[in-house]
């Protein structure tokens, strides 16, 4: 075969091989192997030397005529497969704009905290300041400085998560400690009434802790919100005013409120507080066993008692306290039957508020 022969041969195999490329990278292989430094046609070229110097015009002129045309060919074969490649990657990155949209769920506060900010946010507009204290608490502060005598039933194991100190080096008797749990927030009000000068006008939320078992009124885990006012001349006309106003800014001015005697260590004289039922109006139903009342929160006349751990003047300064539970104001409020689905975590619950 003649070098002529070969050349033709080697077009007819080339633009085979370039029309057989199915993407840019197979063409670019192609090339390589047809018109690279160490391609088919450069090696059919080097065999020109050999050639007699009539042949050579001739051949030289069919392999550069071989060359030009391989390469147009891969030009155009180029321009083809770059346009299909764009068309694919435009097939691929499109956007459905007629698809609906994904939903994100955002997600909000826990009806709990909202509940409490709420509250908050009613009694700074009444000039109070929060202010907060431990959860882990000592029971100077958690009982004997609200005046509860040592054997009363709440200090109790059975009562009270007590922490003990594991290492033994406490100052307690085995099983014994007095570091614990606050089973309540009040322990606010002695710190605060420790560390500033009234008047004193304070609101102090947080969570408290007691040995109950989780049941539709009861959870071992809970928010209190306390208040504190500590002032001049502060009476009990000043409690009951503010809590009616509060009452109302909470459940609605058209539910009603009143005062029931009770008892609590560190308040004297001390009252608890019922709203009206919402569900029936006061008339009497299930969600009030019949009473027409809701009992919402405790309270009283700061006992002067309290005012002797902590320093104040009872002949010059009076004051009230009182707490309430966030969750059963929430229940309340919002109907909702059992204490346990505000910790559950239950998303069909949660998303209903
Ligand atoms: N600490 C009381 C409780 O957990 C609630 C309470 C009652 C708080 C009367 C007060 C108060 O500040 O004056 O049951």
């Amino acid at each position: 075969m003649s070098i002529v022969d070969d050349l033709q041969q080697l077009r007819a195999d080339a633009a085979t091989a370039i029309a057989g490329a199915e993407d840019l990278a197979q063409l670019d292989v192609v090339r390589v192997a047809y018109l690279g430094k160490k391609g088919s046609l450069t090696s059919v070229l080097r065999g020109l030397g050999a050639l007699s110097a009539e042949e050579r015009p001739a051949v030289g002129k069919v392999s550069n005529e071989v060359r030009q045309a391989l390469e147009a060919a891969i030009d155009l074969r180029r321009a083809d497969l770059s346009s299909a490649a764009l068309d694919a990657r435009v097939l691929a990155e499109a956007v459905d704009v007629t698809l609906p949209g994904r939903r994100r769920a955002p997600g909000t506060s826990h009806l709990i905290t909202r509940t409490v900010d709420e509250i908050v946010e009613i009694f700074t507009g009444l000039g109070y300041k929060v202010a907060e204290g431990p959860d882990v608490e000592l029971d100077y502060y958690n009982f004997t400085a609200l005046n509860t005598p040592a054997d009363h039933p709440a200090r109790t194991p059975s009562d009270t998560f007590y922490v003990r100190d594991l290492t033994g080096e406490a100052t307690a008797v085995a099983g014994e400690s007095d570091v614990l749990l606050r089973t309540q927030t009040s322990p606010v009000q002695v710190r605060t009434m420790e560390s500033t000068k009234p008047p004193i006008y304070i609101l102090s939320p947080g969570k408290v802790y007691r040995r109950d078992i989780a049941d539709p009124s009861h959870l071992p885990q809970f928010t209190q919100i306390e208040g504190l006012v500590i002032d001049e001349g502060i009476t009990f006309g000043d409690l009951k005013g503010t809590l009616e106003h509060v009452c109302r800014e909470i459940f609605g001015p058209e539910r009603k409120v009143r005062l029931r005697p009770h008892f609590f260590p560190f308040t004297e004289p001390s009252a608890e507080v019922d709203v009206s039922c919402g569900m029936c109006g006061g008339g009497g139903c299930r969600m009030c066993k019949g009473s027409g009342w809701l009992e919402i929160l405790g309270c009283g006349m700061v006992d002067p008692n309290v005012f002797g751990y902590v320093g104040i003047d009872p002949e010059r300064y009076s004051g009230f306290a009182f707490g309430m539970g966030a969750e059963r104001i929430a229940a309340l409020k919002y109907d909702i039957p059992d204490l346990r689905h505000f910790i559950e975590s239950d998303m069909r619950f949660l998303r209903q508020f």
